[in-house]
Parts: C-alpha cells; structure tokens; sequence
C-alpha cells in the first residue's frame, strides 16, 4: 500500500526571535538556518520514517539540488519530482523562545504542477493505496478529482485554509485532517451555505499541546492526549502527525487508535528539534519514547 503525496516542496528560512515583532518594527535573529520544509514533504518524510511507503509528487525549479539532496538523504524517493522554471518554494519562518512560529510561503515551483505529471503519477496506483495532498500546490481540485476516479482513497490537509478550495472536494475526501483553527473555518463555510450535517469523511482535528481527536463517519469518537514534553520548534509538528498517522492508519484502519498514539510521540519527539523535515523522528526512536512514556504494550 502506497501513499502517493501531491505536496509541496519548500526552503525554510528559520530566524530565531526573542518574540515576534510587531507591525513597524525591525528586530534583530538571534541565529539564522536553512532547512528542508513544506508541508508536503514534510508528511512525505513522515510517512516514510514511521515505515510508510510513500510517493512524493512534487515540483522543484532550477535551484532544486539542495532540496532534492535532502529529500533523498531523509528516506523519500526524488523521481516524481518535476524540474520546473520557476524557483523552488519557500519559507520565511519566525520562531520565538515559546517555540512558537509565523510562516510566510512564497510557491515558485510548487505552483506549477501539471496535469500530465499527476496522470502520470497516479498511473502508478493500485487499488488500496491512498492520494495525500495539501493546499499549497496548484491544482487541488483536479487531483482530488482524477484520485477518485481512479478508486483511490484521499486524505487531504486544507493548509494553508481556503474554503472554496476545500468546500469544492469535501464530499470526496475519506479523511481531512485540519487543525483547531481551520476546523472552525470549514465549519463557518458550511454553516454559511446552510450545511450544518457532519462532513461524511473521517476528521483528524490536531489540538496543538491538547492532543487530537480522530471523529469517523459515523460519528465514533477518539481521542488521543499530546505528551508532555518542552518544544523548541514546533514547525512542522502538525505534518509529523499526519504523516505518521497515515503510515499506520492506512495499513489498518481499525488501528486507529494505536495510529493516534503513535503520532502523538513523534510529533512529541519532532518539537525538541528545531527544523520541519530534519526532525521527524526514525520509527525506532518514536518506539523507543512510547515503551519510555507508556510501557512496551
Ligand atoms: O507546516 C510547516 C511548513 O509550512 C513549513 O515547513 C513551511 O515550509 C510551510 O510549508
């Protein structure tokens, strides 16, 4: 089983801050990194590091080796990678002494995606593998569409939130993924063209240091505690649990709620490092923290 990953490729360009500056003023980084981000891949190297197997579709431009050297170098194959004119994505990411964060996205590349390369990647689906995908490439819509048609499942991270775009494709997707923000704004999108039913698909709602809660279709409730621990970056700590959430919970449904438990810990682990991508923890260390925190069983 496969999770084909139509995702977005990005530079972070990471400035560490007392706090965050307001409107006006000029504040001086303490420090300043390059890292390898995206929501899209970042779920991709989630996938991959909590055993998944994952396909990471995605578009970089002329200025790609950089981020195709890493993306490789974290366990994600680079072939359905497009080379594209315009310039690789990135980031520009603030982060201050509560490890909190402000991102700006730039999409260069990741906007330049193109019919033919999702044909061609979805070409190489078999039945029972799964179609991830996020709002920061183009053509969301088309490829939730042509997912569908061919049988697969979706799970679909409307991030950055856009309600057209997610109301478009709602009826389609098996699992969202949202967190507690744009739950409330797919929930005031709805209300406002008068849908007050619950959406059909699964609904992951990542609550930050809460935890998060896994609501089925048919209306099953589960619900999974964050563990304790002191975070330092948490950029790209949503895209670690759904990642690794997926690389589970696609293999067994039923499993739901082991899926949960095992994503809570890595995004417990991924919080301690600072970077999106280069801190998803390796299965095994995430095993390691739930024998620590829970017991082997
Ligand atoms: O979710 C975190 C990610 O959002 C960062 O890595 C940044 O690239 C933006 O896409």
């Amino acid at each position: 089983m496969t999770i084909l990953n139509f995702g977005s490729i990005n530079v972070d360009l990471v400035y560490a801050l007392a706090r965050m500056p307001q409107p006006g003023e000029t504040l001086s980084a303490h420090s300043f990194q390059k890292f390898l981000g995206g929501k899209g891949v970042n779920q991709s190297v989630a996938i991959a590091a909590s055993g998944g197997h994952v396909r990471h579709v995605g578009a970089v431009g002329p200025d790609g080796d950089w981020a195709l050297a890493r993306i490789a170098a974290l366990g994600v194959a680079t072939d359905h990678i497009a080379r594209v004119e315009q310039a690789t994505g990135h980031a520009i990411i603030f982060v201050d002494e509560q490890a909190e964060n402000m991102i700006v996205i730039q999409g260069g590349a990741n906007q330049a995606l193109s019919l033919e390369q999702i044909d061609a990647a979805l070409a190489t689906a078999v039945p029972g593998d799964w179609v991830l995908l996020q709002n920061e490439t183009n053509l969301t819509i088309e490829i939730v569409q042509k997912a569908k048609a061919a049988g697969l499942k979706v799970a679909y991270s409307p991030a950055p939130f856009d309600a057209e775009k997610a109301l478009a494709v709602l009826d389609l997707v098996d699992l969202l993924a949202v967190n507690q923000y744009e739950a409330g704004e797919l929930r005031a999108a709805r209300r406002a063209l008068g849908h007050t039913a619950p959406v059909d698909a699964t609904l992951l709602v990542t609550l930050g240091s809460e935890g998060a809660e896994l609501v089925s279709g048919d209306g099953r409730n589960l619900r999974q505690a964050a563990f304790k621990v002191t975070p330092v970056d948490t950029t790209g700590a949503g895209d670690t649990f759904l990642g690794a959430f997926l690389a589970h919970y696609t293999q067994n449904p039923d499993r739901a709620k082991t899926a949960l438990r095992y994503a809570a810990a890595a995004a417990a682990l991924q919080v301690q490092s600072h970077g999106a991508a280069v801190a998803i923890p390796a299965k095994q260390k995430v095993e390691a923290f739930l024998a620590e925190r829970v017991g082997a069983g």
